[in-house]
């Protein structure tokens, strides 16, 4: 195997949580399907968060322009969305992705996912273009917490929910 594709093999086997980045403003609305969002730190002037998203995605451009976006974190029930958001057997027409799922803005105005997890609205705070990825870092402005606390899981390339271990409180 080389390094590309062991790399690939070695990451697959990293259960993620699933996360759908949406963004709204004057680049339009825009949303994509990301598995790459990490807590930075809760402890700066502002918790912050940070994901990667592909330079050819058009979510990365209107994030650049639209300075702000939300982390929707999934839910364990949420894989059509998961699909639907990473174009996947649909259009992919990004305004299609917010017609067929229920939404609404945010404080700032940005695209908060029904039954959702959990949600981070975000000030883009800075962004790197490293290769062939934009990191988006995020400041959280405001947060919204669903009754469903167990988020959907992606780990050696399909959908997965986490449960407890026998010995485990
Ligand atoms: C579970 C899962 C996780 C993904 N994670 C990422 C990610 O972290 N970053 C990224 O750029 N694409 C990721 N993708 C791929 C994008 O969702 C997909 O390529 C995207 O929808 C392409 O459409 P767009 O170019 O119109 O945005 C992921 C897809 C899936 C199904």
């Amino acid at each position: 195997m080389d390094l590309r594709a062991s790399f690939l093999e070695g990451m697959s086997r990293a259960a993620t949580f699933v996360a759908v980045a949406t963004t709204d403003g004057e680049a339009g609305r825009f949303g994509v399907t990301v598995s790459s969002l990490t807590s930075v730190s809760a402890d700066g002037d502002q918790p912050s968060l940070l994901f990667c998203v592909h330079h050819l995605s058009p979510v990365g451009a209107a994030i650049l322009k639209n300075r702000a976006f939300c982390a929707n974190l999934l839910a364990e029930d949420q894989q059509d969305l998961s699909n639907l958001f990473a174009g996947r057997g649909g259009s992919a027409d990004h305004a299609d992705r917010f017609t067929s799922t229920p939404w609404d803005a945010g404080e700032i105005g940005q695209p908060c996912l029904d039954g959702a997890t959990a949600t981070f609205e975000c000030r883009l705070a800075t962004a790197l273009l490293w290769e062939t990825h934009h990191i988006m870092v995020g400041r959280v402005v405001s947060v919204r917490l669903s009754d469903k606390p167990s988020a959907l899981l992606y780990g050696q390339r399909a959908y997965r929910k986490a449960i407890h271990l026998a010995g485990d409180s």
